[in-house]
């Protein structure tokens, strides 16, 4: 049926193949659910650039919120987004491995650290191609404990994923896992073999510019994060100390927060009022 479709059209296909070629971008129309109005910063963002963050905060995808989660609702969206992603990658069968503080929040107490707004995982070159081929714009519905009511997951792929090189600045992000209720996302980076770094074979390149030896990366660890089975670089402390010294693997307060050994976790510490001082 198809087949003759297209051979009953030749006459009209030159004219309106420039259109058919042209993948349209998923602009806000094409994806939007509850949203009016398209927060996303496109239009001041450059025109090659494909992810566009919200112009409310860098961490929202302005097609599908208008605003900032509060501190609770925000740390239990960002469980079920790194949770549903897990599930999602281990179901369709492609490794992906936890990174950046995604990473050291596994360090801690193999959960997100709280005052992080987002997520960060990586995935094989080859992995990325295959997403890319067969699941860009796919949503994944999740029932949770939490949502009984259900909640759509996207995962969008970059065009620009084709790219490989690092001049390619405005796209180092390669795929995001998109929460289409409150546009929080969880960004997917590629590690990719580098053929011509100076120090020689086996060095996987990024395009944010991180770069890993692949014995650091693999194989990978099987472990647990926010309760679910997941997968971290083999030697992740050295990975974790070249990025944030050896001190963010033992100080106990950041960013306004305690690690309490006891129950392995990060608790906001109050700012203490200002005495008063009678004038
Ligand atoms: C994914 O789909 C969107 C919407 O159609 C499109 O803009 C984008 O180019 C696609 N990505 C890839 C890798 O084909
Ligand atoms: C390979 O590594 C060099 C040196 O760090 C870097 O300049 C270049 O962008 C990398 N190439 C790729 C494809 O990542």
């Amino acid at each position: 049926m198809r087949v003759a479709w297209l051979l009953a059209l030749p006459a009209v296909l030159s004219v309106t193949s420039a259109a058919v070629l042209h993948r349209r971008n998923a602009d806000f129309y094409s994806v939007r659910t509850k949203m009016h109005q398209d927060l996303s910063g496109r239009l001041g963002d450059p025109k090659e650039k494909y992810f566009h963050e919200s112009v409310f905060h860098p961490h929202y995808d302005g097609r599908f919120a208008s605003e900032q989660l509060p501190y609770t609702e925000r740390k239990q969206a960002l469980s079920n987004l790194i949770q549903t992603y897990l599930a999602t990658f281990a179901d369709i069968g492609v490794e992906t491995w936890l990174m950046h503080g995604t990473l050291l929040g596994w360090w801690w107490n193999r959960k997100i650290l709280p005052w992080d707004s987002d997520s960060d995982v990586q995935v094989s070159e080859e992995s990325m191609k295959y997403l890319a081929s067969y699941y860009n714009m796919t949503i994944f519905h999740y029932k949770t404990p939490r949502i009984p009511e259900g909640r759509d997951y996207m995962l969008e792929i970059n065009p620009h994923y084709i790219n490989r090189e690092q001049t390619d600045n405005l796209n180092v992000i390669d795929a995001r896992w998109i929460d289409t209720d409150s546009g929080l996302f969880i960004d997917i980076t590629t590690a990719r073999y580098n053929y011509t770094h100076p120090a020689g074979k086996g060095i996987l390149s990024c395009k944010d510019g991180h770069e890993y030896r692949d014995t650091y990366v693999f194989p990978l660890r099987d472990t647990f994060f926010e309760g679910v089975p997941a997968k971290i670089p083999y030697a992740y402390k050295e990975i974790l100390e070249a990025e944030y010294q050896s001190k963010a693997l033992i100080q106990t307060e950041f960013e306004g927060h305690r690690f309490d050994q006891e129950k392995s976790e990060w608790i906001p510490v109050l700012k203490k009022a200002k005495p008063y001082v009678p004038q």
